[in-house]
């Protein structure tokens, strides 16, 4: 397995860069902007495909990557279900799986820094987020956070892993790099408690300042989502048109998101599923068969079919749409 850990003297920010092989496809958890170029670089480097790209929580201290990378290597961005709906392209429920090329990763829903914050276990090792940190967690004082909440997330949650579980959080501000779960029970000085509502006076105490970033952080990266109108420019149809041309039996309709949300969400009918991340290999095998077909192209809120519409120019393939909204907007 390829396991980078990448820091930013900025924000002291970490960010992970995972894949199973050298040439094979990749995910990154919370990057940020301004050192998208250097991820590139190495992904480049390393001969790595970017599927995938996940931000923990909707930071306060750095403006998040995931919109650039999207933009620029036609990867999926992910957050848990609670962050706003229009910021990334794929959630994820609790519980629920991650998948790249020979990596799989649970979702866990550990809210108390913000209420949109996951972790996600990849085998021995979980990425924290804010929530735990080393010999410390992620304040509770915004963003609806609750120390209540969070104490919950630590000692229901995540001090339930095995306690050689090395963790992988998103900050250190000391130069500590990785920490596991028995470690922390022990030394970490906001574990020491008996209550939440001890640990919840802690959390209460603690005089911050807010982040330098926060005014500016916080609403960019609530807009980090491809918005309707930028969808538009890429053959967007509206859900009436879309209607139309199916009913006069005249497209061909690709449902590009993964079978979890196929099962959670539905689907239209008559359509096929290529999920996105094989969309490549679809478009190389079928490019002579479907050069004449209408495609259309849609997914959960029109973002990953908007990037699916550049792939196919690429490929010379005209006759190419996406429904503007994707099965959110279909069925409101
Ligand atoms: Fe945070």
């Amino acid at each position: 397995m390829l396991f980078r850990q990448l820091f930013d003297s900025i924000s002291s920010t970490y960010t992970y860069l995972i894949a199973s092989r050298k040439g094979g496809e990749a995910l990154i958890i919370d990057p940020v902007l301004e050192k998208t170029d250097h991820y590139i670089r190495l992904l480049d480097q390393l001969e790595l495909r970017l599927v995938k790209v996940i931000d923990t929580h909707i930071h306060a201290d750095h403006i998040s990557g995931i919109a650039e990378l999207r933009d620029r290597t036609k990867c999926v961005t992910l957050m848990g279900e609670h962050a706003p709906a229009d910021v990334v392209s794929m959630h994820v429920k609790d519980n629920e799986k991650v998948k790249i090329e020979g990596i799989e990763l649970t979702a866990l829903y550990t809210p108390g820094h913000t209420d949109d914050s996951y972790s996600f276990l990849m085998q021995e090792r979980v990425f924290t987020g804010d929530t735990l940190l080393i010999r410390g967690t992620g304040r509770t004082d915004f963003q609806n956070g609750s120390p209540y909440d969070q104490y919950h997330s630590l000692f229901d949650r995540l001090l339930k892993l095995p306690e050689e579980t090395f963790i992988h959080p998103a900050h250190d501000y000391k130069g500590d790099l990785v920490s596991t779960i028995g470690e922390e029970r022990k030394f970490n000085p906001r574990l020491q408690v008996t209550s939440a509502e001890e640990y919840a006076q802690i959390m209460n105490n603690l005089i911050l300042d807010n982040p330098k970033m926060m005014d500016v952080a916080v609403p960019t990266n609530k807009k980090l989502g491809m918005s309707l109108d930028q969808q538009k420019k890429f053959n967007g149809l509206s859900v009436a048109e879309v209607k139309k041309m199916i009913n006069n039996k005249d497209c061909c309709l690709i449902d590009l998101r993964e079978d979890t949300e196929i099962e959670r969400q539905g689907s239209i009918e008559g359509s096929i599923k290529v999920s996105f991340n094989k969309l490549p290999d679809y478009l190389h095998k079928t490019r002579k068969d479907i050069s004449k077909t209408k495609l259309v192209f849609y997914c959960a809120v029109g973002e990953r079919s908007a990037l699916a519409v550049q792939l196919c120019q690429s490929y010379s393939l005209t006759n190419i749409n996406h429904l503007i909204g994707g099965i959110k907007k279909w069925q409101e």
